[in-house]
């Protein structure tokens, strides 16, 4: 059902081992990879990913907000990402490029930022095993979750009831308790949650909680009850 991905992105960096080891329970570690191009902020690589792996038994959900997905994205699932995300804004060929990832064995998964839609990427839903629909501009943790994301939700939850896909539906950005509802009932079912949990006094707490709203949104949903 739904599935919380707490981003390290709020974590002290310094620590991700302890940091990873406080979320214990939940269903991936989101890891956001920043080169300072694709987004203007700088954060972390192949190498601490290496280590993450080894440091944790959390799955990590790689979100790739770089250039060249093409030539880097490959490496993050030989470093032992469990799941890899690349930006439709950034592939020259995300087909292949899904393709590749799922044939290194990982889940191949495409972001759009807040401008890009859907529906030009309709038929090339079923190559990926998520779509991330960014609900703020990728870049910073902490900043305000964008109401006006709600629809593309829904139209997406839409196209892949249409195509009776197993398509995950991840949302990432502003994504706490006051917005987590609004998210599951448009139809996202992974959850991307930075601030809301490493800026909780126990994180784990706050995962859980997380947990109980989505699902108690998703209960009452519309698309739930064909899922
Ligand atoms: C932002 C990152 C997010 C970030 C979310 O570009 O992709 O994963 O960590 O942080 P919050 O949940 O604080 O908005
Ligand atoms: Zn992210």
């Amino acid at each position: 059902m739904a599935q919380i991905n707490p981003s390290i992105l709020s974590a002290d960096f310094a620590r991700l081992a302890q940091e990873a080891e406080a979320v214990r329970g939940s269903d991936w570690l989101h890891v956001d990879v920043m080169d300072n191009h694709f987004v203007p902020n700088l954060t972390l690589g192949v190498p601490i990913v290496e280590s993450l792996a080894r440091a944790t038994d959390i799955p990590l959900d790689c979100h790739l907000m770089i250039e060249d997905p093409d030539r880097w994205a490959p490496q993050y699932v030989e470093a032992g990402a469990g799941s890899v995300t690349f930006h439709a804004e950034a592939a020259a060929a995300p087909v292949r490029l899904a393709r590749e990832i799922r044939a290194k064995g990982a889940r191949a998964s495409m972001a759009l930022k807040p401008a890009t839609p859907i529906e030009p990427y309709e038929d090339l839903l079923p190559e990926l095993d998520m779509l991330l629909i960014m609900t703020v501009e990728p870049g910073f943790g902490g900043q305000s979750f964008l109401d006006i994301m709600l629809p593309k939700i829904r139209r997406t939850r839409e196209l892949i009831a249409k195509h009776g896909l197993e398509l995950w539906l991840q949302v990432d950005g502003g994504v706490s308790a006051s917005t987590i509802e609004r998210c599951a009932e448009a139809g996202a079912d992974v959850f991307v949650a930075g601030s809301a949990v490493y800026g909780a006094q126990e994180p784990a707490d706050a995962v859980a909680k997380l947990r109980t709203l989505a699902e108690g949104a998703t209960a009452d949903a519309w698309w739930a009850c064909a899922h």
